[in-house]
């Protein structure tokens, strides 16, 4: 049972360097091959991978939010994007819009090799690696996904309004342009074929 705590008044945590568990959570989700259905550009890749590996973990989030819903109140949390792949798509959050496009985000890796996918409404998108200190700032208006492109957990800590909302349905429908691919020569950007 995660702590019921109430407003502002004890939303502090520790962040275990090690293991990049947060103490006190409010909310804690851990997605798994399954619940990615429609977000892998490859269905049956996905339906083998799913029966291979058991319906795999491929990411956990840990957030510290507060109750109170407006754009000028932060919250923060802890993401791990196991390594592996779905054919030769990485394994990646199901990525989102944020429902507030004024509300702006900050990702720093503390782990792990990856990146962040981003994408304007109209489909133009880019990769930006990150390794362990790499910051990166998202605006209010981009789509964006963590990706992990290495052989370890990609850990990531984000700071955003709690009022930013959520918006999946878009990617589930569409997907993101590029899809971040990998093979011996590395990672890299492939079309998604399935974008249009
Ligand atoms: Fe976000």
């Amino acid at each position: 049972m995660l702590p019921d705590r109430d407003m502002l008044s004890d939303l502090s945590t520790h962040l275990d360097l090690d293991r990049f568990t947060l103490r006190n959570p409010t909310r804690r989700r851990e997605v798994t091959l399954s619940s990615l259905r429609g977000y892998f550009s490859a269905p049956a890749a996905l339906e083998k991978a799913i029966s291979d590996t058991g319906d795999a973990v491929v990411y956990e989030v840990e957030v510290v939010e507060p109750k109170e819903q407006a754009p000028n109140i932060l919250a923060y949390g802890v993401t791990r994007v196991f390594p592996g792949r779905v054919g030769n798509e990485c394994y990646m959050t199901k990525g989102h819009f944020h429902a507030d496009p004024t509300c702006t985000e900050i990702y720093l890796a503390l782990a792990g090799r990856g990146g962040l996918l981003q994408m304007t409404r109209d489909g133009r998108s880019f990769f930006q690696e990150m390794r362990a200190g790499d910051a990166v700032y998202v605006r209010g208006d981009m789509a964006h996904r963590l990706v992990n492109t290495g052989d370890d957990a990609f850990v990531t800590w984000a700071v955003y309004p709690v009022g930013a909302g959520h918006d999946y349905s878009t990617i589930a429908e569409r997907g993101f342009s590029s899809l971040v691919v990998g093979d011996e020569s590395g990672a890299h950007l492939a079309p998604n074929p399935r974008w249009a």
